[in-house]
């Protein structure tokens, strides 16, 4: 058993719990204790309350002390639910080659975008994914994620994506973050595919689909519907096959055109992700599902273009994560924190729904429920920021970062001890 263990005395702890997992919330619905101190052992949370009375009520039990000096307040852990950060190479020249004046789906059809990464990635040994891999998961680390989602996509072939879901497990295996993977296969037709869009969705169901279940390396498939990736029609029977198999599901939807949700909702999707195109049909059509409606601002920055109308999801009843989408090519910031805050001014949401989106409504869209929050129970995974007031965080819109990250109740990050 882990030595159980009293943090504190912190000076505010938001635990994120009382809020509902759809709609909009104020302000003064987060939780806020004051004076507190977190017990926890295995890994998990055991309570979450004032310090001086946790201090009383283990003061005749073998607990370790980690007494803070100074100001710090407490947040859940960070989840970051939709990442590509296994990949080989840089998208330097698309990103100039975008601010120059060419659109994201021009710079594809030439030949560059996705494509382009995907031989790159090609060219990557399993160990240099690895390496890649951990490397931008330590900058995730420093923003406060303790859980980080990675899908493959960059393969596009069934030793491809196996290269990269088989790299995704081992840098899970090396490196202190829980890292969820999902197979992203149907990212767009491979241009070396001797055969269509049909052949090629089922070449992938039955043949990877199977080993991805022996070898548990991913539950999850997504796929890119959208003009030169897949339309609806072309995905149903690949969707309805993962759905068989006991896949969940989760969709890139309305990034420049609409279409996206409307799979999502029909195939029961965990997730819709980007949305940055959704006009009010498919607003209303997710906020009546069960499906987590996923806002990328990394995606928005990387392109320049608009933000998913995350005030208006949230106001039609809608669960709203944000993800930072890190990839190499629409999104290369890979700044959950930065990204977070400013969707947050952008779009009008509370700090609230801001970190809402970043800690249990993001866990959902993972449909992870031991996570997100600070309650007995729950994993032992949060982060500490040297100040009194937790709004300082948002404020400063991701110049400020943790001091100190928990998982699994091990410190896993120390700023001052890097
Ligand atoms: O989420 N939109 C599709 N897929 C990724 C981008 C992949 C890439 O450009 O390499 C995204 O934006
Ligand atoms: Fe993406």
């Amino acid at each position: 058993m882990q030595q159980l263990t009293l943090i504190g005395p912190l000076s505010q702890v938001i635990p994120m719990t009382g809020i509902p997992l759809k709609g909009a919330v104020s302000d003064s619905q987060l939780q806020i204790i004051e004076n507190a101190g977190i017990l926890f052992a295995d890994g998990l949370i055991k309570t979450v309350d004032s310090f001086k009375k946790l201090e009383t009520d283990v003061q005749d039990q073998d607990v370790k002390l980690i007494r803070l000096e100074g100001k710090h307040i407490c947040l859940p852990g960070f989840v970051d639910s939709h990442t590509h950060i296994c990949f080989g190479g840089s998208r330097a020249r698309d990103y100039a080659m975008r601010n120059a004046g060419k659109t994201y789906l021009e710079i594809a059809e030439e030949g560059g975008g996705i494509w382009d990464t995907v031989q790159q990635t090609r060219k990557a040994t399993k160990n240099e994914l690895i390496k890649g891999i951990i490397k931008r998961a330590k900058q995730h680390l420093k923003n406060g994620v303790t859980t980080i989602e990675v899908k493959s996509g960059y393969g596009l072939s069934v030793k491809e994506e196996l290269k990269m879901l088989q790299a995704i497990k081992e840098a899970d295996d090396q490196f202190p973050l829980d890292f969820v993977s999902t197979c992203l296969a149907a990212h767009m037709l491979p241009r070396d595919f001797k055969g269509n869009l049909s052949e090629y969705l089922s070449e992938i169901s039955a043949q990877l689909f199977p080993i991805l279940k022996k070898e548990k390396l991913a539950n999850r498939v997504d796929a890119f519907i959208e003009k030169g990736a897949f339309d609806q029609s072309e995905i149903a029977p690949y969707l309805s096959e993962a759905a068989k198999m006991g896949f969940e599901i989760t969709i890139h939807a309305d990034q420049f055109s609409v279409g996206g949700s409307e799979v999502a909702v029909k195939f029961n999707a965990v997730s819709a992700d980007h949305l940055e195109a959704s006009t009010s049909h498919e607003i209303e059509l997710l906020a009546k599902s069960d499906v987590i409606a996923t806002a990328l601002p990394g995606a928005s920055l990387g392109l320049g273009c608009n933000f998913t109308p995350a005030r208006k999801i949230l106001d039609a009843g809608g669960a709203l994560a944000i993800a930072s989408d890190h990839n190499p090519g629409s999104a290369p910031m890979g700044d959950l924190l930065t990204q977070a805050a400013i969707l947050g001014t952008m779009q009008k949401l509370t700090n609230a729904e801001v970190l809402a989106g970043i800690t249990f409504r993001a866990a959902a869209a993972l449909k992870l429920s031991d996570r997100g929050k600070l309650k007995a129970g729950y994993l032992a995974d949060f982060n500490l920021f040297h100040t009194d007031n937790f709004n300082e965080v948002l404020y400063n819109q991701g110049a400020f970062k943790p001091c100190m990250v928990f998982k699994k109740g091990k410190l896993i990050y120390d700023k001052h001890n890097p």
